[in-house]
């Protein structure tokens, strides 16, 4: 077995240390900054290496024991092994070297939001269900592998997604119903579980129709659960949901409430993943917005930054590509009583050309997903004659990558960081631009 000892230098953007081999970059799993360590199973790369901590020589003051005995095996928590402090300066220096890479922007402050529950928030679980000691279980993939791995309690779930996924899985062993562990098999195959305001959903997924009204029945009476859905997913993706995803027991929706904005929250519906950092991430997005006659809002999902701004306007456009989301925010300015709000189902590159030929003047907020903002979205933005921006991101690097063309007319004038994945390398980053002074 090859091994090398190593010192790192920088933390990579998913969270592992970087060290340097025969002049080439080493990506180290489990290792931190400016940490010795020796390292394992080295697998080279035409301009980089991987490989895994064999044994830490010199740990990071910052190193601690991870509070979930499999992080390392699961790897979803890349992070687990740092402290928040260590966690903050990796979260920071990845927005500021991305600004640079970029961007050539230097010195931006960068406010950070901590999270008040670094564990026990995630309010959703998608997982695989499978058999582990001859026990229907369920869990994930192995970090980068096929590899599924039973996962008998996660410590970042909200304690009633966890509660009811277990409950949930003691069920379909009383049942004993099929896991198909393959897409062309026949049986259950996946279990999400969401959690608001003390509610739970459940939807269970099977490659074939399967009739159980028993197994539905038991799910319905769990303490928490207060509405049920079952779907048919067969493909080969790793996509969970389908088309084929349909109610069967107690609410429809969950119905929840952020500020005094009621919301009525389907499966598929998209919701951030930590509700209490969302909540104030979004109080903190409308704080920004300017009291204004034409606010745009582009990839709105379910409306909820429209209708939370929506008395700062005379009239809000939101648009986002999913049909799905589009009704359900129509649904959610009817019950909230917003009649200056419209909805629109298209490509943002659509939409945008849209609010362009509709507006003379306009306030834009964006969320867009993981991909960022398309050049011609930014070309669009830049003929329109928009007086305040809000960017709200997922990934600092397509973030700036984004910013470096919208600087042409437009100047950073706070930058926020939101802790809403802690023990995990990523962060959610919301801009506020305005408009340059035509000289
Ligand atoms: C990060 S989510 C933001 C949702 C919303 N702002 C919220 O907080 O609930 C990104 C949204 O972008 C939408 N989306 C993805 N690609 C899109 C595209 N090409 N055009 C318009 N919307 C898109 C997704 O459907 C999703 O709702």
């Amino acid at each position: 077995m090859r091994t090398f000892v190593l010192d790192i230098k920088k933390m990579g953007i998913n969270g592992e240390g970087i060290g340097y081999l025969f002049k080439k970059p080493v990506f180290v799993q489990q290792a931190l900054l400016f940490e010795k360590v020796k390292i394992h199973n080295i697998v080279e790369y035409p301009t980089y290496f991987k490989a895994e901590t064999l044994k830490v020589i010199t740990p990071s003051k910052h190193r601690v024991k991870p509070i979930c005995p499999i992080a390392e095996q699961c790897g979803a928590c890349s992070l687990m092994h740092a402290d928040l402090t260590l966690q903050q300066q990796i979260k920071i220096d990845h927005i500021k070297q991305s600004l640079f890479k970029y961007a050539k922007i230097k010195n931006q402050q960068i406010f950070y939001h901590k999270n008040p529950q670094p564990i026990n928030y995630r309010n959703q679980c998608k997982f695989i269900l499978g058999i582990d000691n001859n026990k229907i279980s369920s869990g994930m993939f192995e970090r980068d592998t096929n590899q599924w791995l039973a996962i008998d309690h996660c410590v970042i779930h909200h304690p009633i997604v966890e509660k009811t996924r277990l409950q949930v899985v003691k069920l379909l062993n009383k049942h004993k119903v099929n896991i198909a562990f393959k897409a062309s098999e026949e049986g259950y195959r996946y279990l999400i579980v969401r959690a608001l305001d003390n509610k739970a959903q459940v939807t269970l997924i099977s490659t074939v129709e399967v009739n159980n009204q028993s197994l539905i029945d038991d799910i319905a009476n769990l303490e928490h659960v207060d509405s049920v859905y079952v779907g048919v997913n067969n493909k080969k993706t790793r996509d969970f949901f389908s088309e084929q995803t349909k109610h069967v027991a107690k609410n429809q929706y969950l119905n929840v409430t952020i500020n005094d904005i009621k919301l009525q929250v389907s499966p598929q519906s998209f919701m951030q993943l930590n509700s209490e950092v969302a909540r104030n991430m979004m109080n903190f997005v409308v704080s920004k917005i300017k009291p204004t006659d034409q606010l745009v809002e582009a990839y709105c999902g379910v409306g909820m930054i429209s209708l939370l701004t929506s008395k700062k306007a005379k009239s809000v456009y939101g648009f986002d590509i999913s049909k799905e989301a589009i009704a359900n925010a129509k649904n959610h300015a009817k019950i909230n009583h917003c009649h200056n709000i419209t909805f629109d189902a298209c490509d943002a590159d659509v939409g945008i050309k849209r609010a362009n030929k509709m507006f003379q003047q306009y306030t834009l907020i964006v969320d867009p997903p993981r991909s960022g903002l398309t050049d011609q979205f930014i070309e669009t933005v830049l003929k329109a004659n928009i007086n305040q921006i809000v960017y709200v991101s997922c990934n600092p690097s397509t973030l700036a990558k984004n910013l470096r063309l919208l600087q042409k007319k437009f100047t950073i004038q706070s930058m926020d960081a939101f802790d809403m994945f802690s023990q995990t390398q990523h962060v959610e980053v919301t801009v506020q631009l305005v408009r340059k002074s035509k000289k």
